[in-house]
């Protein structure tokens, strides 16, 4: 049997090429041999959430980007979180198995607490336990990820783990699956590249948009001039040829290295890499959103296939938890 994998994603709109290299293109990968489900997490959004007057706009956008870029509802789920409420009653049913002190002790609880201290909700204390029960809800055994969800991951085991070992075996315990791209960092090549930094590339961009964007990119600081040779190790525009000038990053270097290209030339160049490597992409992506009800049709297929899943699990988990009359008392449908 193929090995279950599940992924949840914030939906933070229209995907930029980080997203796409850290997350998106392994989710597509991951799709040929495995037992895919990836999900919009909505509810985890609103931990954190001002408004939510664009969610179910950044959610459509979001899904519009995965679908172009090749998740395939044929092969795998692609659901919202809220769409499939059985989550909801699998996160309190965990959370009577999840010690308090576990959660106060996440950094990423201490982060955000810090972050938005006027809205410490309950929700944000409860974050890892909703997302366990996302990955459990599925049974799911790898999680793709990336390395700042580790401590949630580790709880998750932790919470399957207690679970298990208080109810009997229900759950195996996920494991996370790292994906092995090198941090994508952002325009201003300061931070990693994300929509709270305003340093990203949309992959939905124009080219000419693209070009724009790219033109504005942080490169190697020691080179003033024109006529300065360049250090493409530290620079992260050349970083950034790896993935979308492959064929030529060794003939890049050298021409920085001894001052043959300036920064706008090479700048010129990652634009035109990036533009080729995503024309089909943009392609797909208009042909699907020229389409208005493709997106929520495509939803609405998946949250029925992942309830069927999720009812399953959360009547054997109701069972063991006790919360179900014997079987002789009990009325059949
Ligand atoms: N916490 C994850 C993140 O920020 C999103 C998430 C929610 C998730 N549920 C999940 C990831 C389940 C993997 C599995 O980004």
């Amino acid at each position: 049997m193929k090995q279950r994998v599940f992924s949840g994603a914030r939906p933070t709109g229209r995907q930029h090429i980080g997203n796409y290299l850290g997350a998106i293109q392994n989710y597509v990968a991951l799709q040929e041999e495995h037992d895919c489900i990836y999900c919009i997490v909505d509810i985890h959004a609103l931990t954190t959430l001002e408004s939510t007057d664009r969610l179910q706009h950044d959610i459509h956008e979001m899904m519009l980007d995965w679908l172009a870029a090749g998740l395939d509802p044929e092969k795998s789920i692609l659901f919202v979180q809220s769409h499939v409420s059985e989550v909801m009653e699998l996160h309190t049913l965990l959370s009577m198995v999840t010690p308090l002190g576990w959660l106060l002790r996440v950094p990423t609880f201490k982060e955000k607490a810090r972050m938005q201290p006027h809205n410490v909700n309950y929700g944000l204390v409860g974050y890892p336990v909703l997302m366990t029960a996302d990955i459990v809800l599925y049974k799911a055994e790898l999680v793709p990820v990336g390395e700042d969800q580790l401590p949630h991951l580790e709880l998750a085991r932790e919470i399957a783990r207690r679970f298990n070992s208080l109810f009997g075996f229900t759950f195996p315990e996920p494991q996370a699956k790292l994906t092995c791209f090198p941090l994508v960092l952002g325009l201003n090549g300061a931070q990693k590249m994300g929509k709270s930094y305003n340093n990203y590339i949309e992959l939905a961009a124009t080219p000419e948009e693209t070009l724009k964007l790219v033109m504005t990119a942080v490169t190697d600081p020691a080179r003033k001039y024109r006529s300065d040779p360049g250090h493409p190790e530290i620079c992260n525009v050349f970083r950034l040829h790896h993935f979308f000038n492959p064929a030529r990053v060794d003939e890049i270097a050298a021409e920085c290295r001894s001052a043959g290209i300036g920064c706008v030339d090479c700048k010129k160049l990652l634009a035109e890499g990036i533009n080729s490597t995503l024309a089909s992409f943009r392609e797909r992506r208009a042909s699907f959103a020229a389409k208005p009800r493709y997106v929520t049709e495509v939803l609405a297929d998946g949250a029925h296939k992942a309830t069927t899943i999720a009812k399953k699990t959360l009547a054997e988990v109701k069972e063991k938890m006790g919360l179900l009359p014997p079987v002789s008392c009990r009325i059949q449908p």
